[in-house]
């Protein structure tokens, strides 16, 4: 897919990775819908923007509650007039071991945390990725989704909804790359290690040094490498169905 004069939906685009990959996209020329559930932080985001004069606009929405999902492809598709790609990007984390036991005490990971990390990072991306290609179907129109997993898929200690969660964000991209192949929509996804954005300053200074250990290349992702990525699947039209792992060499 050429990128100049399409039309993208970033979701959790108003930093990190997602306004990485905004700003990629509009340096190719992309039309951008900006999605996020902090209002300020897409008021930031739409102005930094603003200098590649590609059309920008802003919407504010948890990507885990059906309606207002819903509602916002609705005025999506009214105020652009076609949806052409769509980045899955928004997600959190919640971490904890399954259990501890520490000087007799028994903690676990609260369904609570299991059940918010799912909210956002499948269901959101599952409800994102189903308007998305609604959309794409109705108006007959070939499209692209690009959904965000991580490295952790394969299992992390601390992380077993995120494991989880992003683990079903590759079995979907696996299936619905060869459900919607038939409708010219491909679904591809990018599975980053660690990136240098706010989520992995939630990791504290000793264990990240550690971490960088365990990367052959012995840093973390830039955002701008990781929307790189993104670009690759947005832009090669025979790709489909498969989650690349771009973690600087990084096995969990
Ligand atoms: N940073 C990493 O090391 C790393 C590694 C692998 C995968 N990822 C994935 O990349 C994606 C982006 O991560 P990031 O590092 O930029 O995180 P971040 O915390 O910097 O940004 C996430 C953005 O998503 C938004 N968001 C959160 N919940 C939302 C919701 N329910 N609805 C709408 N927006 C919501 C936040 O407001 C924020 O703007 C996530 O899916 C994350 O799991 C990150």
């Amino acid at each position: 897919m050429i990128i100049k004069d399409k039309v993208f939906v970033v979701t959790g685009a108003a930093q990190g990775l997602g306004f990485a990959i905004a700003k990629d996209l509009a340096t190719f020329g992309g039309k951008l819908a900006l999605v996020d559930m902090n209002p300020q932080g897409l008021d930031q985001a739409a102005a930094a923007l603003g200098e590649y004069g590609v059309e920008i606009r802003s919407y504010v929405c948890n990507v885990a509650i059906e309606a207002d999902v819903v509602a916002m492809f609705d005025s999506i598709q009214q105020d652009f007039g076609q949806i052409d790609g769509l980045v899955n990007n928004a997600g959190i984390t919640r971490d904890g071991l399954l259990v501890k036991h520490k000087n007799g005490e028994t903690t676990k990971m609260t369904l609570e945390q299991w059940q918010q990390v799912i909210d956002v990072n499948l269901t959101g991306v599952f409800l994102c990725g189903r308007e998305a290609a609604a959309k794409m179907l109705e108006a007959g129109q070939p499209g692209v989704i690009v959904n965000i997993s991580s490295v952790c898929r394969d299992g992390n200690i601390g992380q077993s909804n995120y494991s989880a969660a992003k683990a079903g964000v590759s079995a979907l991209t696996a299936t619905w790359g060869k459900e919607l192949a038939r409708h010219g929509i491909r679904v591809g996804a990018i599975a980053p290690g660690f990136v240098n954005t706010e989520m992995v300053k939630t990791i504290p200074e000793p264990v990240l040094e550690k971490l960088k250990t365990l990367i052959p290349l012995r840093r973390l992702a830039e955002p701008a490498e990781i929307a790189h990525s993104v670009r690759y699947i947005i832009e090669n039209d025979y790709f489909t169905t498969r989650t690349i792992a771009v973690g600087g060499g990084m096995q969990v």
